[in-house]
């Protein structure tokens, strides 16, 4: 039998009721603040991702699923959906008529990571994006809108880090104190965070190997480097999250795993998902519409990790079955012709009714309906034909009432509305 490529799974119904849940509730919540869907397609040119997560970074390094097509254009399947609403922004020039937009998108997202739990190859994220906002309060009301979300999703246990990666005019003084930190450390760093220290010495702080971590424990905080503006804007989003008690920590150490960032980073962590602890994280990022060739427009947002959400939301509450209101048990040939009129009819009304056309015993039909848990079951045979009433039976009170077959889809309408 053909498997599943490794790192992907399915989601089962069962399961997929927790995230249509969790996909509801959050696309009511983005609305409520003002965020549209937008849907962006799941593969772009792989000079996208290069350009805006950065040439440096491991997801473009080591993670992205390229390769040239029939035409010869080199393609990746997304790796996250930031760059293509960027993309999207500035192709359809949307910032001309109004340059603040919201967008929200929830899809699936590839990385070629080594899997285990909390870590797919493909996972998916809900997204939310901030175009045309300089003030620091979108920066909190973004984080806030996101506390909220885990808040409904009954998801305990959260913290934000939030951190401040400072702009072009205060960073390269700190890129600078690090580059020299890092030069007389060489020896004790991995292969990948020698190479980067030289063109990219940020990096480096978000590495995982031990031995790296271990060599960067002194390192300088950013936080120290940042310029008057920077700690102006910094110092907003933390009293605002104050003001707002979403429960924070500030992480000098936190420079998230993609170049774009500016100013304010963040990730919300939690104790609930084991080594995997980031459930989201997101951060400003001001001068990514123009390197991408759009206008000077400042923007901020965050990803959700879905697959580790739905492992933590809801903790408490048992999966939801989805129930049929009605089970039709046909006996008989007749009945059963006449039942597909009637469960059809019956379900495209938007009554939920389940039938299996099979023509069995009365005792395994109802077997079946058990099985499904359904509410009530329909009974029609020869008989009842004859007799032009069919037997609807509340399975939970037992009681039964006749429903005449020639009005049937009516008849049981009006009596479930009466219920
Ligand atoms: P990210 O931190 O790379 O940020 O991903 C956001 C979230 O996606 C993570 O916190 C995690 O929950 C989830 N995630 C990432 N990789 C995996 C994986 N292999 N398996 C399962 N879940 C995963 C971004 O992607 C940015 N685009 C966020 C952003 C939006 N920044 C600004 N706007």
């Amino acid at each position: 039998m053909v498997q599943l490529i490794r790192g992907f799974k399915d989601i089962l119904p069962g399961e997929i009721e927790k995230w249509q849940a969790i996909e509801k509730t959050a696309e009511q919540l983005f609305e409520d603040f003002g965020y549209r869907q937008i849907r962006v397609p799941i593969m772009e040119r792989t000079e996208l991702f290069a350009r805006s997560i950065g040439e440096d970074t491991d997801i473009v390094e080591k993670e992205m699923y390229t390769f040239a097509d029939r035409g010869k254009d080199l393609l990746t399947l997304r790796p996250e959906a930031t760059a293509s609403i960027v993309r999207a922004y500035i192709q359809h020039k949307m910032y001309a008529s109004d340059p603040v937009r919201k967008f929200y998108t929830i899809g699936p997202m590839f990385r070629r990571e080594r899997p285990q739990k909390g870590r797919y190859r493909q996972f998916y994220q809900i997204d939310a994006e901030v175009f045309g906002v300089t003030s620091p309060y979108i920066d909190a009301q973004l984080i806030v809108m996101l506390s909220t979300l885990l808040a409904r999703l009954e998801v305990s246990d959260v913290t934000a880090h939030v951190n401040s990666l400072g702009c072009p005019a205060c960073r390269p003084g700190y890129k600078a104190a690090l580059g020299e930190l890092l030069a007389s450390r060489e020896a004790d760093l991995c292969a990948d965070c020698r190479r980067r220290s030289s063109s990219n010495p940020l990096r480096v702080l978000d590495c995982k190997v031990p031995a790296c971590r271990e060599a960067m424990a002194d390192a300088p905080s950013l936080l120290a480097y940042l310029c008057t503006d920077c700690r102006i804007h910094f110092d907003t989003v933390q009293s605002m999250l104050t003001d707002m008690a979403v429960p924070f920590v500030t992480d000098e150490r936190l420079v998230r795993g993609l170049d774009y960032y500016t100013r304010t980073a963040f990730e919300l962590q939690t104790g609930a998902l084991g080594a995997q602890s980031a459930v989201a994280g997101g951060g400003r990022y001001d001068g990514l519409v123009k390197t991408l060739g759009g206008p000077d427009i400042p923007a901020i947002g965050f990803a959700v990790g879905f697959d580790r959400l739905a492992e933590i939301a809801f903790a408490d509450r048992e999966p939801a079955d989805q129930e049929p209101l009605v089970y039709i048990a046909a006996l008989g040939e007749k009945s059963v012709a006449a039942a597909f009129g009637w469960s059809t009819r019956l379900s495209a009304a938007g009554v939920h009714c389940e039938i299996d056309f099979s023509d069995k015993s009365l005792k395994s039909q109802m077997k079946r309906a058990n099985r499904v848990k359904a509410g009530h079951v329909l009974m029609v045979g020869d008989n009842e034909l004859d007799k032009g009433s069919a037997i609807l039976r509340n399975m939970a009170t037992r009681e039964q009432v006749d429903i005449p077959i020639d009005t049937l889809v009516e008849s049981t309408i009006q009596y479930f509305k009466a219920l």
